[in-house]
């Protein structure tokens, strides 16, 4: 194992008293992919915003390549060869993919103030090429999908000599093949003497790369273990702090009812191709396919953030217009889409106002809202879905980015809408929580909703669903029951072979 190159001790940091890492401890060596486990708001994000200046720690010490870190401000970390892709994107949208690389940066020219631009291109090619990306460096951020972004960001990091990596939750938003890719960039920069901190909440990518990890829980260091030496399971039980006997919650008994959903021959200009099917009353509908394969287009075209070109929507057996969300909502049909960023959260209000603020209509009577009834919701789903925060006035932008996208479940779960559309609902979820969001669909089902789940991750489709439709290229390939589906014919139809 490569020699030490980074070494924290005795961490503490609190925010307005309340304390978030408490005693912690994290030892990284060169040429090593360290895992950093722990529950959603467990601090991985605050030590790694220690690590690169971003906050002060109250006490402790970082010592880096020997010396004590000293980061005066978060810009020097480049200089130190430490790169950092957030758990939030920090891409500037109106910015060329070759500008992101390079700002600060930009090579030649600068004595007179003038960037060669073509010379930028060139380099910033040369990156995406090392990743295998096929993306302009012309084009602007604007214009790519979440999982490119993801990748600028680290070809971004590789642009200039890294000797720590710090990725959090890189793979939330990439595709099969990008992990792939990913996962062979990491590889050759560990085989250069890289180290490489890495924090996922999907269990199962773990053992491709990791050599060791360290567990955290509720801001205290637990354990560290070189990977070989534990399992997932004894991980997780560390992580929560207690046995998690099943991922997923036993069925309840509930019954399709009468159908609630038709969708006629839609098709949308980009993708979709006359897709029909039908959902019913309790029951949970699962949506599998690979990334690409049409299923958020077809969420949102039912939802109406997307024109249809073809086809009909009929709801409680009527056919309905839906042209705008407003009009999908006022239908009782509701969306929670897999960005939680364009999703509308107000990072510098609290949680009971994010959540009213949807739902303004129903908490208030004559333009005043009815507060007790606000606070007493909030509270509701604060502790249903085990959001930590100090409480409900916590700024959303505070909260860790597991318990944000735990406050959109929330905004839409208080509508109470009849159709419910989750798209990739536990991404970025901690173990622990994905159980408590399967049980409140569950919830959902048992009062008559129809629960309709988008998801990449097959186990949680086959885990949950009654009924399996997949997608490919635009198309639905295969409606199957619950019984008659497997991990095998599921990737069978998403190929479309
Ligand atoms: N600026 C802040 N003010 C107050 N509290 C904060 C602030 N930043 C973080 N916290 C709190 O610190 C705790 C740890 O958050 P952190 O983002 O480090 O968690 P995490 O382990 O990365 O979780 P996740 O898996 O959800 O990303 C959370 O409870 C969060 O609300
Ligand atoms: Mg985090």
């Amino acid at each position: 194992m490569g020699e030490m190159l980074l070494e924290a001790v005795d961490i503490y940091k609190s925010y307005s008293g309340v304390s978030v890492l408490r005693n912690v401890q994290l030892h990284i060596r060169r040429g090593e992919v360290h895992a950093l486990m722990g529950e959603n708001g467990a601090g991985k994000s605050t030590l790694m915003k220690i690590l690169t200046g971003v906050v002060k720690q109250d006490s402790g010490q970082v010592r880096y390549k020997g010396q004590p870190l000293r980061i005066q401000h978060p810009k020097e970390i480049q200089r130190l060869g430490i790169g950092i892709v957030y758990q939030e994107f920090n891409l500037l949208p109106d910015l060329t993919v070759a500008q992101n690389i390079f700002i600060g940066r930009e090579p030649g020219a600068r004595l007179r103030g003038f960037i060669s631009e073509r010379q930028l291109n060139e380099d910033a090619a040369k990156i995406l090429q090392q990743l295998k990306l096929k993306i302009n460096p012309r084009m602007k951020v604007s214009e790519l999908s979440v999982a490119e972004q993801q990748m600028v960001e680290i070809a971004k990091t590789l642009s200039y000599n890294c000797e720590l990596l710090i990725l959090d939750e890189p793979t939330a938003a990439l595709t099969e093949s990008e992990i792939d890719t990913l996962f062979d960039v990491i590889h050759d920069l560990k085989a250069q003497g890289v180290a490489i901190i890495y924090i996922s909440h999907r269990m199962n990518e773990l053992k491709r790369i990791v050599d060791r990890v360290t567990v955290l829980r509720d801001g205290q260091y637990i354990s560290e273990h070189l990977f070989q030496d534990t399992t997932v399971d004894k991980l997780i039980q560390e992580m929560v702090g207690r046995e998690l006997t099943s991922k997923f919650p036993g069925k309840p008994d509930y019954s399709r009812g009468k159908k609630t959903l038709e969708v006629k021959n839609v098709s949308t200009k980009q993708l979709l191709r006359n897709i029909s099917f039908e959902a019913y009353e309790g029951e949970i509908l699962g949506i599998a396919g690979l990334m690409g394969a049409g299923r958020t287009e077809l969420a949102r075209a039912i939802f109406g953030a997307d024109r249809m070109v073809t086809g009909e929507i009929w709801i409680q057996g009527k056919k309905v217009a839906i042209q705008t969300p407003a009009e999908g909502i006022r239908h009782g049909i509701g969306y929670i889409t897999e960005d939680r960023k364009k999703d509308g959260l107000m990072l510098s209000i609290n949680i009971k106002d994010n959540i009213m603020i949807s739902n303004y209509d129903k908490y208030s009577t004559a333009g005043w809202v009815k507060e007790n009834e606000a606070k007493r919701v909030t509270d509701h789903y604060i502790t249903r879905l085990g959001i930590k925060a100090v409480n409900r006035n916590q700024e959303v932008g505070n909260l860790s980015g597991g318990n944000q996208q735990k406050v959109v479940l929330a905004k839409w779960l208080c509508r109470h809408t009849n159709i419910l559309i989750f798209d990739e609902p536990t991404r970025g979820i901690d173990v622990g929580a994905k159980y408590e969001v399967y049980e409140l669909m569950y919830e959902l089902v048992l009062n008559g909703v129809t629960v309709i789940m988008i998801s990449s991750e097959l186990p949680e489709i086959l885990g949950m669903s009654d009924r399996i439709l997949v997608m490919a290229e635009g198309r639905i390939t295969a409606d199957l029951s619950a019984e008659d589906a497997d991990q095998e014919k599921i990737t069978h139809y998403a190929m479309n072979q």
